[in-house]
């Protein structure tokens, strides 16, 4: 198996989407999170552009122990300097040089000769030598740069003492066989191309970010560059997790590997996105929403049967929360007493067949059938309630000092209880989680919180998912309520009542049904 080199640039290139810039301390966090993930390379942001991010990458450089840092500039002395500065105490570092090489850019932005770009990129990348070894040069829109001034300006900066070769498809306009055939075509023409690494980045504007990166490496490209989610400019970049698992998932066939840690994806993702405020599609590989989650009664059917049946990836190799089965009008009585289970619940056929009808009826009725929904049918025919808990009610109040104040009651079925609690919070959702907690018989951390809107008209309802954490397990809890708060707060009692649930399970106590 051959190693292909995980370069991240999700906080330069990555960081270049519109919305999602961070401030220093946010870099430091994701560039801790990259660590420990695993990539090899990190590319911290661009020195030159501010204070603040010049602050950034100095304190990645210094604070990062295993990966090396690239110190990314235009080739210019100043922007070299910077950058050199910057990352002047990273245990390992290459400088990451670029111009551009097209034609429509040489025209219409840099307004330059072939000769003069030339040049620079001679006289920059043996300027930026002097200070460190190892060199990354880019001839910027590669991919749309004739092959006879691609090769001359690779072979320049070879000659010059670049040694790593980053051919980019700038404007994601490479086809897949197209963008291979370029790096083959330069490790053959030009002259030194056989001592040099070579690097693919590649943009996602046709959606081939990915097949692009893989046909790169076919033709012997050995890093690729990469952000967490994909985030980037316009359509974003070569999605980091994407690439990874397509090459731990096909490794046999592509005789390549990395060497990251892929129980971090999920968590590093949703780092990322939470920092950028840069929400993941739905329907994203690996790590959206739906990526593990089945509401087709046949498939519901196939993967309690066994998993591979229709998932190709185990969740948790991602450290994802498994969540795979989503009740909906497609869903079968397989799945149903399935979640139920999850719920501590025991039904019988005939308890199930009837919470099965009325399911199906509610599920035509609306689009959406929560948890809540769904236990209150299942509360009919169980003895008891399946959940513990339930919330009676939510008021939140404003202090002087602009902080919230949450006061709940909470209904506690086994003890057959109503009580309130309060919790004050710098915002509404850490007063009510707070709140909330302090009714749980356990230790339960609030992990994650994805919100959004059911419609798109002023009347839309709110669905909040909350994931938590109990004794090490992972447990995702979705409430739907015009109040999004009141949204937050069922989709948190939900995962409680799952924790609850399953320590009780463990404890062999299960609800069970009426006439059972
Ligand atoms: O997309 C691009 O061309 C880049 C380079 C500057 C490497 O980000
Ligand atoms: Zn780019």
């Amino acid at each position: 198996m051959k190693r292909i080199t995980i370069f991240d640039t999700t906080l330069r290139d990555g960081e270049q989407a519109p919305g999602a810039s961070l401030y220093p301390q946010e870099k430091i966090l994701v560039a801790r999170q990259l660590e420990r993930l695993g990539v090899d390379v990190i590319e911290p942001g661009f020195p030159i552009s501010s204070p603040g991010e010049f602050a950034a990458v100095q304190q990645i450089s210094r604070m990062v122990q295993r990966a090396e840092v690239c110190g990314f500039a235009r080739a210019i002395r100043e922007d070299i300097d910077s950058a050199v500065r910057a990352t002047q105490d990273a245990a390992r570092r290459r400088l990451h040089l670029f111009i551009s090489s097209s034609q429509i850019h040489l025209d219409f932005q840099l307004r330059k000769t072939q000769r003069e770009v030339l040049q620079m990129a001679r006289d920059m990348v043996a300027y930026a030598k002097q200070f460190v070894d190892r060199i990354e040069f880019s001839p910027m829109d590669a991919s749309r740069t004739g092959d006879e001034f691609l090769c001359e300006m690779v072979e320049a900066v070879i000659e010059e003492g670049a040694t790593i070769i980053n051919l980019p498809d700038t404007v994601g306009y490479s086809l897949p066989a197209e963008y291979g055939a370029m790096f083959a075509k330069v490790r053959k023409l030009v002259r030194g191309g056989d001592k040099v690494e070579y690097s693919a980045h590649c943009h996602n504007d046709l959606g081939l970010a990915v097949a692009n990166s893989l046909a790169a490496i076919e033709n012997g490209a050995t890093h690729v560059e990469v952000t967490v989610n994909g985030v980037g400019e316009r359509t974003g970049n070569c999605s980091l997790e994407e690439l990874v698992m397509a090459i731990a998932t096909r490794g046999d066939a592509l005789g390549i590997e990395t060497g990251i840690r892929t129980e971090e994806i999920y968590e590093t993702s949703r780092l990322v996105s939470r920092m950028m405020n840069f929400p993941i599609a739905f329907n994203k590989p690996i790590v959206g929403r739906n990526a593990f989650q089945h509401e087709s009664g046949i498939h519901q059917d196939g993967l309690l049967k066994n998993r591979k049946t229709y998932e190709i990836m185990d969740p948790a190799k991602m450290g994802v929360p498994r969540s795979m089965i989503v009740l909906g009008k497609h869903s079968g009585r397989h799945a149903l007493k399935h979640r139920m289970s999850q719920y501590g619940a025991k039904l019988s056929d005939a308890g199930l067949d009837t919470v099965y009808h009325q399911f199906k009826a509610l599920a035509d009725a609306r689009k959406h059938v929560s948890d809540e929904d769904l236990l209150a049918l299942v509360d009919g025919v169980i003895d008891g309630n399946v959940s513990r808990f339930a919330l009676v009610d939510l008021d939140i109040s404003k202090t002087a000092d602009s902080k919230r104040v949450a006061r709940v009651a909470i209904r506690d079925n086994e003890a057959d209880t109503v009580t309130s609690y309060s919790e004050t919070g710098d915002g509404p959702v850490e007063a009510v989680v707070g709140a909330i907690k302090q009714a749980m018989p356990m230790s339960i951390t609030f992990a994650d919180l994805e919100l959004h809107s059911l419609s798109s008209t002023e009347r839309a309802n709110g669905e909040a998912a909350v994931t938590v954490v109990c004794e090490g397990e992972t447990y995702r809890g979705v409430g739907i309520d015009e109040d999004v708060i009141e949204a937050v707060a069922k989709a948190f009692l939900s995962a409680c009542n799952q924790a609850v649930a399953a320590q009780n399970a463990q404890n062999g106590d299960t609800k069970a049904e009426k006439d059972a």
